[in-house]
């Protein structure tokens, strides 16, 4: 039998952030096509507010949360989060297998040339609009021009745009993770080292590698990020990259804050860059994609552990034998990029985030940089919303009081918000 709306959104939780949300889920087609319209708002209104492109995110995660696959739009009836443009596209998929508001955005030559110039690190919406202006057609334009812009990430993006479009999978953050826990162990004894962003939450692949750190003791992780940087130099494995000094202000905590893109951002110390990351941390991805290293989805990296996977060890070890070659570019790095790409090399390049969170915030942190972007966005509206506290990566606070909620755990910043635990695998809303 076909479940009506109306019988089961009864009991289907009002916030996204309190539905479990698996990586696969029955309406993919669907969220699919929502996601280009959604995508397609952002893009266009450089505004990732727009009310509109808003409207495309929640509908596509209440698609994703459903237990059953939409087959009529009257199954739709009564979800508020699903108004009557989504219902158009969907029952033009449901009856013709398309929809062609969505194949006409897909064609379309400045949705194309939008989504290659954003891929490009560094790269949002407004400056991909100033080089459509321009009449650059692909990264080729962009390239020939030098460095666009004088940003530094730009130009090695474009430098190693081909590696970095390349997803990194699951076998390469793990190794690059334990490279990490066993460089900051070194440094800093006790070190938690954490795998966060979408592989936390189970993703096979992903953009970047996302890398939380923290330390037990408060305070003991303060200059601890320059060291681990310069031992993960000499390893060979830093290409380029910019420290963020922690901006972290306590007087400005119980400051209204506004749900914009702005109230995203976090103020930890921070590393983004580019790393080298030697071939072989990608095994073949066909015969071994079940074995346990892929499967494992969320972990605080063990100091000094065996991956349960001979070969990768292998290549872990290899960068700590004697022998290891020592990259001349980790003393001095060069900010120009042209002359690295030509050669032949051993290594993909690979966008990286390493993250330091005081211990006191690191429950916050660990849930903000978890994702997805949209839990967050829904978690920390839910939080004002319904709450009258204020969610960030580095707290939960409320604003009356003028207190914290601290959390000593990641149950507790869900106990906190009054929403049952939610795993990292079903935060993909
Ligand atoms: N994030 C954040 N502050 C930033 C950047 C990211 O809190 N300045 C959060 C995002 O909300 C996201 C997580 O950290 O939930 C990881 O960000 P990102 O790497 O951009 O996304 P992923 O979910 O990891 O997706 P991908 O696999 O494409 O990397
Ligand atoms: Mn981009
Ligand atoms: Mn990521
Ligand atoms: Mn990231």
């Amino acid at each position: 039998t076909v479940p009506e709306g109306n019988e089961f959104n009864g009991t289907f939780p009002e916030w996204a952030c309190q539905r479990k949300a698996k990586l696969e889920h029955l309406n993919k087609k669907l969220t699919s096509a929502v996601e280009v319209l959604q995508e397609f708002a952002e893009l266009r209104d450089s505004n990732q507010d727009y009310p509109r492109a808003l409207a495309f995110r929640r509908a596509s995660s209440v698609l994703k949360s459903l237990p059953f696959p939409v087959q009529s739009v009257e199954q739709l009836k009564g979800f508020k989060d699903i108004g009557e443009h989504v219902k158009t596209v969907i029952s033009d998929i449901l009856d013709h297998g398309s929809s062609s508001e969505v194949d006409d955005i897909e064609k379309s030559e400045w949705f194309k040339k939008m989504k290659l110039f954003t891929s490009v690190f560094g790269v949002g919406p407004s400056t991909a609009k100033v080089w459509i202006e321009r009449g650059w057609e692909s990264l080729e334009d962009a390239q020939k021009d030098g460095c666009p812009s004088g940003d530094w990430r730009i130009a090695w993006g474009l430098a190693f745009s081909k590696d970095l479009n390349t997803p990194v999978c699951r076998s390469e953050a793990i190794a690059f993770s334990r490279i990490v826990q066993r460089e900051a162990e070194h440094i800093l004894p006790g070190v938690i080292t954490t795998l966060v962003g979408g592989f936390r939450r189970g993703k096979p692949e992903g953009h970047d590698v996302d890398i939380l750190l923290s330390h037990p003791t408060d305070e003991a992780e303060i200059g601890l990020l320059p060291k681990l940087i310069a031992a993960l130099g000499k390893r060979g494995l830093i290409l380029i990259g910019h420290k963020e000094k922690n901006s972290f202000r306590s007087d400005i905590l119980y400051q209204d804050f506004k749900l914009s893109t702005r109230g995203q951002l976090d103020h930890f110390e921070k590393w983004l860059g580019i790393c080298k990351f030697p071939k072989s941390f990608s095994k073949s991805k066909d015969s071994e994609s079940n074995s346990e290293v892929n499967q494992e989805t969320s972990f605080t990296v063990p100091a000094l552990e065996a991956t349960s996977d001979s070969s990768l060890d292998e290549s872990i070890n290899d960068l700590y034998e004697p022998k290891a070659k020592k990259s001349k570019s980790s003393g001095a790095i060069d900010t120009e990029p042209q002359h690295v790409s030509a050669a032949p090399r051993d290594w993909l390049a690979r966008r990286v985030d390493l993250i330091i969170a005081p211990i006191s915030q690191y429950y916050y942190a660990l849930v903000g940089w978890t994702g997805s972007k949209h839990f967050n966005r829904d978690a920390r509206l839910y939080a004002q919303k319904k709450l009258g506290l204020k969610l960030t990566s580095h707290g939960l606070f409320d604003l009356q009081k003028r207190e914290p909620l601290t959390a000593e755990t990641e149950e507790e910043v869900f106990s906190h918000l009054k929403i049952p635990y939610i795993d990292p695998t079903d935060r993909n809303c």
